[in-house]
Parts: structure tokens; C-alpha cells; sequence
């Protein structure tokens, strides 16, 4: 029996505007398979967090259709199971974080899932730890540097085990060690992800393949560089100019 990949995601000619802007999303069709890593790289205000607030639900499509985990999703009830199942990090940390602690922030979400206090605790400890963040528990996160911050909330996700990620800007503002860390976290990671990143060499880490948003559309990498190559070079994808041309 051949098995077929389960689709997570699919969007069916997605418009979304603002009042009186043009279209951000523009009849967009995309397709996210189970177990795929994206990396999305588009210029500021082309619309990728319009894009991923659009898929938890946070913002509503002026038309077309969303499925999610292979079932319709319209109401803010069906929304409820997509943001308890894919987490999102938010491009601004101050967005994601909102508890006084470290711990209290991180032991939200699995309290919100039912588990006990002893349980939420345990989970945000072993999340510190795997994140590289141990001795961080009473920090207050308001005064936590904005690297540091970005690392907490990518824990607050981790914590509630979800099965696809949607990380907006997660390298944003972190030094490459801590970058490095991030590469390896995702890399270690056995569920789906979509990226969105201004780094190249980032998504190339961490992404099988590359997708750019442009007037309203998601392209693949393939549609991206449309022009032939004879030959082959190091980042043979990223835009680039010949000598010659
Ligand atoms: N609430 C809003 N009202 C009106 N326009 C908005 C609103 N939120 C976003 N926009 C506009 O929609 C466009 C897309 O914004 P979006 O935040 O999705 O872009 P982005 O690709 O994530 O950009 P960046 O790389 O800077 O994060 C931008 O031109 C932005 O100014
Ligand atoms: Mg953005």
C-alpha cells in the first residue's frame, strides 16, 4: 500500500487586505506537507506574518479556503485545535511573553493543557535545559535581553509539544552562537516547520527547501530563479548576478 504524506496545511486562493491597501494576500494557493522544513525569505512588509497569522487564525481571509490538518478550519472553535497543535513564535517577543517569570511563562501553556503544577514545572525545566537556558527559572522576563527573550518564547512553544512549528524570525537579533544553538535545536527537532528568516545561509541550515512570498503569492525556490545555469556554484539559489550580465 502506498502511503501518502498528510497534508497539514492547505490554502485555496487566500485573499487578505487591509482597508483600502492593496491585496497582502493575493488568491494565494500553498500546500505544507507533513514532516516538510520551509524557509521563507521575502522583503519587510511582503506579508509573512499576515501569512502566518492568517493560518492560527488570529486574522480572518476576505476569501478562499482553509484546511488544517486536513479539515476545514473557519470558526474560532476549529482555531482552537490548530493553535493548541502548531505553535507559533511570534516575530515580537514582548507579543509572546506576558508572566512576570521565566518559569511562569514557560508553565502557562502546559497548565493551559491540563497538566498539573508539579508536571508544568517539570516540562519547563527540561525545556530550559534543552534550549540552553538552565538558572533562568526566576528571571523576570521583562528585563531579559531581547536574544534571551527570543529563547524563551521559542521554550513558551517547545513546552506544549506541538506538532508543526511556525517560527517568525526566530535568528532575528541573536549572535551567531546563540544562532548556532537555534540551528542546532531546530535541526534536532522531528516535527514539521515553516521559517521565516532575512538570513540566507540560516534557512539553508535549517530547511529542505526555500519559499518567497511576492505580490501576494507564495513561490517555491524552483519558480523564484527562473533563469538557466550551465554550471554550478555555491548558493547557486540565492539571487545573484553574473559578471557578465
Ligand atoms: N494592522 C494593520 N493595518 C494596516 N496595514 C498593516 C497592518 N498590519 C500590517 N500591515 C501592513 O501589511 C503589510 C504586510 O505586513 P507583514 O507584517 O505581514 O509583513 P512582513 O513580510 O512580515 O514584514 P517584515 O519582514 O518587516 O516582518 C505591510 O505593508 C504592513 O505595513
Ligand atoms: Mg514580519
Amino acid at each position: 500500500m502506498i502511503k501518502t504524506k498528510k497534508t497539514i496545511i492547505n490554502l485555496d486562493k487566500v485573499s487578505f487586505f487591509y482597508p483600502d491597501r492593496l491585496p497582502i494576500l493575493d488568491r494565494l494557493d500553498f500546500t505544507f506537507y507533513q514532516d516538510e522544513k520551509i524557509g521563507m525569505m521575502a522583503p519587510n512588509g511582503s506579508g509573512k506574518t499576515t501569512f502566518f497569522h492568517i493560518i492560527m487564525g488570529l486574522i480572518k481571509p476576505e476569501s478562499g479556503k482553509i484546511e488544517i490538518f486536513e479539515k476545514p478550519v473557519t470558526r474560532e472553535k476549529d482555531f482552537l485545535e490548530v493553535r493548541r497543535r502548531i505553535g507559533l513564535l511570534f516575530q515580537d517577543s514582548d507579543d509572546q511573553l506576558f508572566n512576570p517569570t521565566v518559569l511562569e511563562d514557560i508553565a502557562f501553556g502546559p497548565l493551559n493543557l491540563g497538566k498539573t503544577k508539579e508536571e508544568a514545572i517539570e516540562i519547563s525545566r527540561k525545556t530550559l535545559e534543552f534550549i540552553g537556558l538552565n538558572g533562568f527559572e526566576n528571571r523576570i522576563t521583562y528585563k531579559l535581553s531581547g536574544g534571551e527573550k527570543k529563547l524563551v518564547a521559542l521554550a513558551t512553544i517547545l513546552a506544549m509539544e506541538p506538532e508543526v512549528l511556525l517560527l517568525d524570525e526566530p535568528s532575528a537579533g541573536l549572535d551567531e552562537k546563540t544562532k548556532e544553538r537555534i540551528t542546532t535545536i531546530l535541526r534536532s527537532l522531528k516535527i514539521s516547520y515553516i521559517v521565516v528568516s532575512h538570513e540566507f545561509d540560516f534557512l539553508s541550515e535549517i530547511s529542505d527547501s526555500i519559499y518567497t512570498l511576492d505580490r501576494g503569492k507564495i513561490l517555491s525556490d524552483a519558480e523564484m530563479y527562473i533563469h538557466q545555469h550551465y554550471h554550478a556554484h555555491p548558493y547557486g539559489g540565492r539571487p545573484h548576478k553574473h559578471k557578465n550580465e
